[in-house]
């Protein structure tokens, strides 16, 4: 352990499932019920801004409902006593990170207690329903849409991320399916640059063929287990 000092950890749906928060992929996920071209592109939200919203707001008001499990306990435990650098990057648009005491936490695809402005680009939280039309509170424009990066998009803070991995001495990817790019290639960035690598996940992912080591099982008890070894 004494060689590694920089980390850079992915984070995605699953580790947020055993919180109660839908995934996108396999029985029940969220993209089972909605077609991703309905809910999550600029044009469906040009061509149905009710729906949008309205899908968004769903998943919003399901965050006062879901509380983190040990997992995002764990990673903000690892965030506060990690004496090197150390990076989650998260597809995940739920606040769990923050509830759990993480402060390390860059959301690349956004977030659901965040209203972006689309003419000024101003964020501001938000936490309850955000219909179509409201107000910028910097602009007052009527352009008010979910913080959230749909496909097609350009994900957040991508330079960030990039030095990051340049940077990291191991990378460890947890809950994620590895379905979805550029988050998905970050493992290949990694080793690239002499990383370690660790998958830790229900089951094997599109990427795990590119890791050092994959441990499957639920994140609420993998991510304890190795938390606790890095302190150790
Ligand atoms: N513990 C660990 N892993 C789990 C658990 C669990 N309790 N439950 C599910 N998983 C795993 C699944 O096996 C799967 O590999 O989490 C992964 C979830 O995959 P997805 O549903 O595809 O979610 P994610 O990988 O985060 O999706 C990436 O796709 O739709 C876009 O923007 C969306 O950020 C999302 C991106």
């Amino acid at each position: 352990m004494s060689k590694i000092r920089n980390i850079v950890i992915l984070t995605g749906a699953g580790i947020s499932a055993e919180s109660g928060l839908a995934t996108f992929r396999g029985p029940g996920g969220l993209w089972e019920g909605h077609r991703v071209e309905d809910v999550c592109t600029p044009e469906a939200l040009a061509h149905d801004p009710e729906l949008v919203h309205g899908f968004y707001d769903a998943r919003r008001a399901a965050l006062a409902t879901a509380a983190p499990n040990a997992a995002h306990v764990a990673l903000a435990r690892l965030d506060a006593e990690w004496p090197g650098d150390l990076l989650i990057v998260t597809q995940n648009v739920d606040d769990l990170h923050e509830r759990a005491g993480a402060t390390r936490v860059l959301h690349m695809h956004g977030e659901l207690r965040s209203a972006l402005c689309a003419l000024c680009g101003v964020r501001t939280e938000w936490s309850d329903d955000l219909p179509p039309g409201e107000p910028c509170p910097n602009c007052d424009a009527p352009a008010l849409r979910p913080d959230i990066v749909f496909f097609g998009e350009m994900p957040y803070q991508m330079e960030r991320i990039e030095q990051a991995l340049a940077d990291a001495d191991l990378f460890v990817s947890i809950g994620t399916s590895g379905a979805v790019y550029p988050a998905a290639g970050f493992v290949q960035g990694a080793r690239a640059y002499g990383a370690d690598t660790l998958e830790l996940n229900l089951e094997a992912s599109a990427g795990s063929a590119y890791f050092a080591a994959t441990r499957l099982g639920p994140a609420s008890k993998l991510v304890p287990e190795w938390v606790d070894a890095m302190l150790a």
